[in-house]
């Protein structure tokens, strides 16, 4: 029966007298009209706070933005902007931030699988670290190393055995993961004792990431304690405990704060001896929130007996979570956002198949009509970043709004842009 819960849409929203959505003082209806839909906005005010949260909690150079989450030139500008180192994961990435103007010394580069060229590519840039995960990425850095190229600082990847509650293809700390160096079986020392001996590679310290969306503060805690025995008697400067803070998508749930997150995280290391830097790479956490997606309706069928489908002009081409990890998410219409939300419906995308389904049982206002906008909040972490453009549909732009102004962050994809690598 309730509204959307004002507390999942993003800092600076606010409703209008005649009950409709602003944020960062633009109207949604305004917006969309202008930049038509579907449409992800962004609130500035939003990312920088959280950025900064994370700079505030964790002290400056130790907390990491996870790029994956959401990526664009001003996503990058904006957090190195605000103090924060960023995390890549690909050699597209770390082009990305490099085109954004962030210092190669600001970066760090991930990836169970990088290439040669990749680390090629990191290695010329002069990034801060690279996170070595296997050994044959070892083999792969002596080869470069043995071609004139200068040894990396590096952070040893390890896997700590810990399983975070979360879904599981996001869980990455178990033993069966094909993620880092596996502490329990002795790769992880193995993998040490050959980086600490090795010209190839100067070791700085360790690096875990034990999942996604984790909304658990003891699984954090258990990581600490487990990679704090381990990294002890290495007495290395850095210990990276990844990123991975869950936060919430629907009604009821809670997530810790940033804060909370970092005081149970550095307390744990303080209790535990830990004498290293202490940093983290959160992404969904900076994101997550500060964005909603504007769609428009345009067909609504009933199927009496069954249930109502309601869709919009997006779908699993602009937000893949519901399909790929049953992600849960809540829906409102922009031009009444107090409204009861009495009705029952499946929220459905345009794409040609069944699964296309972005909230499986939404609860939406009375009097909802074709033409209606209507938007989904908290899609701000890998909506945008893990869109695609499958039926060739275009991606959708992202709008930046602060103060009353907005500004096109991406644009809108175009037709000619679905040929513009197709060789006649
Ligand atoms: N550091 C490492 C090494 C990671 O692998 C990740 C996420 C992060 C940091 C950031 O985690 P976050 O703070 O955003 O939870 N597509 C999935 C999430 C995949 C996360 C992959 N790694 C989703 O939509 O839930």
């Amino acid at each position: 029966m309730s509204a959307i819960p004002l507390g999942l849409l993003p800092d600076t929203s606010s409703v209008a007298a005649d009950g409709s959505l602003s944020i960062g003082g633009c109207s949604i209806a305004d917006l969309a009209a202008e930049h038509g839909t579907p449409l992800f906005v962004y609130d500035e005010a939003h990312l920088r706070a959280r950025c900064a949260e994370a700079v505030r909690a964790f002290g400056p150079g130790r907390a990491v933005y996870a790029t994956k989450a959401f990526l664009c030139t001003a996503m990058a500008r904006l957090a190195y902007d605000e103090g924060m180192l960023l995390d890549v994961a690909s050699g597209g990435e770390l082009f990305v931030a490099l085109r954004a103007g962030v210092p190669a010394s600001a970066l760090v580069l991930h990836g169970n699988n990088k290439s040669s060229a990749e680390l090629r590519q990191a290695i010329e840039a002069g990034v801060r670290h690279i996170v070595v995960d296997s050994f044959d990425e070892l083999g792969r850095l002596d080869a470069l190393h043995a071609t004139g190229l200068p040894a990396p600082r590096v952070l040893a990847r390890i896997t700590p055995g810990v399983h975070a509650h979360t879904h599981e293809f996001i869980a990455t700390g178990q033993d069966d993961s094909k993620f880092g160096f596996n502490l329990g079986n002795g790769d992880a020392a193995r993998a040490v004792e050959r980086m600490r001996r090795s010209a190839s590679v100067h070791l700085d310290g360790l690096h875990c990431h034990i999942g996604s969306n984790v909304f658990a503060a003891s699984n954090f805690a258990k990581a600490a304690e487990v990679m704090a025995a381990f990294a002890t008697p290495l007495d290395l400067p850095e210990l990276v405990l990844g990123g991975g803070l869950g936060v919430a998508y629907v009604e009821g749930e809670e997530a810790p704060t940033i804060t909370h997150w970092a005081n149970v995280l550095l307390d744990a290391c303080q209790a535990l001896g830990v004498r290293s830097n202490v940093s983290v790479e959160p992404g969904r956490a900076i994101v997550a929130g500060a964005a909603i997606t504007v769609y428009a309706v345009g067909t609504i069928k009933d199927i009496p007996g069954v249930r109502r489908y309601v869709a919009v002009d997006g779908g699993m081409s602009d937000n893949p979570r519901p399909v790929l990890y049953g992600s849960g998410y809540e829906a409102f219409l922009p031009r009444a956002v107090a409204a009861p939300r009495t009705e029952r419906a499946r929220l459905v995308g345009k794409h040609c198949e069944s699964g296309d389904v972005l909230v499986f049982d939404a609860r939406l206002p009375a009097g909802l009509a074709v033409g209606d906008l209507l938007a989904t909040p908290v899609t701000g972490a890998y909506g945008h970043s893990m869109a695609s453009n499958y039926n060739k549909l275009t991606r959708p732009p992202v709008v930046f709004v602060r103060d009353g102004e907005a500004r096109v962050v991406v644009r809108r994809e175009t037709f000619e842009d679905l040929v513009r690598c197709d060789v006649l």
